[in-house]
């Protein structure tokens, strides 16, 4: 098996911890260690407290499978796997699919989530989402590209990098597209609960379907990314058997202090969506004024859900092109849609930190620099754009 490299993965390696203003990660601002040690309830501080850093169970804290199991309305809390969410991609692909098999995905998309299939040797299809319709990805295409044989649908909802989030009905029409040819569905759903209107939530997969594993963690809605922590809730019990499995290779355990951290994040998790909601609607109200007062270049289609979005940079050159030089002159780091290979046109923007809008106003300005408002002689005399 011969794994591509990941794009996105070393783009951010290039820039992440040397620039000071970050407009494109995916995470929400992260908690610090005493915020989330102050939420603790009397339990959670006790296990903190009496924490020993040995191995730790496989599947993941009985504790804490038992509070991400009431996340659900089918699941119990043996058909969850703790896992670090990366990790849960490349477990349930390799404990699903073979070679030859064909895999239909959203695409673009967070790159394990078709690179994976494609190293194991199967056929992906790439379904494409239509920015012309608010980047909707329309379920008639999905129809025209499923076979019988179809051994897997991949799908990310609330979307990376788009940031689309299809209605229920839309929803539920992908879940029988994939159960009428019985195939899998691994529906990663790392930026549930960052529904600006919560009646925008889509149920999980996993309670909708028994061959559907849904993928989830701390990573985005809840502040944790770096407490690594995520889990696979799935039904099937050949599935969940074959997942441990493959876990034995991977990481085997979790961190214990990352499993009671997350313990006490999920038991507050509505107070931290909430805290992240806030930050994400100051920041969007910003990128909306920025797109506004830039039509002439920008174009933004604003999420209803999830901490991402694409913004469409219209200018000679390219986006690529634009995201060196404004990170060379502006310490702006910007993710151009070529690291999703899809086209040149796009930047993903990340709207879930503290410090965005800060970053955004460095952004703006610089974007006046090199191209003018109202000037017809684009790109300016700035270097970066010649
Ligand atoms: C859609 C999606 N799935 C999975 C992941 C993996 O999450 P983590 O980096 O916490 O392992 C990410 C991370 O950006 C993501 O955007």
């Amino acid at each position: 098996m011969r794994l591509a490299p990941f794009a996105i993965e070393r783009y951010f390696a290039r820039f992440e911890f040397d620039l000071p203003y970050l407009l494109s990660s995916s995470d929400c601002e992260a908690l610090t260690l005493s915020e989330t040690l102050a939420m603790a309830d009397p339990e959670c501080r006790a296990m903190w407290d009496a924490l020993t850093l040995g191995y730790t169970e496989s599947p993941g804290l009985s504790l804490l499978r038992e509070e991400i199991a009431g996340m659900y309305d089918t699941v119990a809390a043996e058909h969850v796997i703790e896992v670090v969410p990366e990790e849960g991609i490349f477990l349930a692909m390799h404990a699903i699919l073979g070679p030859g098999d064909h895999v239909v995905t959203g695409f673009p998309a967070y790159q394990s989530l078709y690179s994976v299939a494609e190293a194991v040797g199967c056929e992906v299809s790439r379904w494409e989402p239509h920015e012309a319709s608010g980047w909707r990805f329309h379920v008639a295409d999905l129809r025209r590209m499923i076979r019988p044989t179809t051994r897997l649908v991949v799908l990310n909802s609330p979307h990376n990098p788009t940031g689309f989030l299809p209605s229920r009905d839309e929803f539920a029409e992908i879940v029988d597209v994939a159960s009428e040819v019985g195939a899998w569905l691994f529906s990663d759903e790392m930026y549930r609960y960052l529904e600006r209107d919560p009646s925008r939530r889509l149920p999980a997969a996993v309670d909708l379907y028994d061959r559907a594993v849904s993928l989830s963690g701390m990573s985005k809605a809840f502040s944790m990314p770096g407490a690594r922590v995520g889990w696979l809730a799935v039904r099937d019990p050949t599935l969940m058997a074959r997942v441990a499995e493959l876990k034995d290779y991977t990481t085997i355990c979790a961190a214990a202090p990352s499993e009671v951290l997350a313990l006490i994040g999920l038991r507050n998790r509505d107070a931290i969506a909430a805290r992240n909601l806030a930050i994400i609607a100051r920041n969007l109200a910003a990128i909306e004024e920025l797109a506004a007062r830039r039509a002439d270049i920008l174009r933004w289609i604003s999420p209803v859900a999830g901490s991402v979005g694409l913004l469409r940079v219209d200018i000679e050159g390219g986006a690529t092109a634009m995201c060196e030089h404004l990170a060379v002159e502006a310490g702006v780091m910007l993710l151009p849609s070529t690291v999703f290979d899809h086209g040149d046109s796009h930047v993903r923007l990340g709207f879930g930190r503290s410090a965005f809008a800060e970053g955004l106003a460095v952004f703006s300005r610089w974007l006046d620099d090199a191209y003018p408002v109202g000037t017809d002689d684009r790109p300016s005399s700035n270097g970066a754009m010649r």
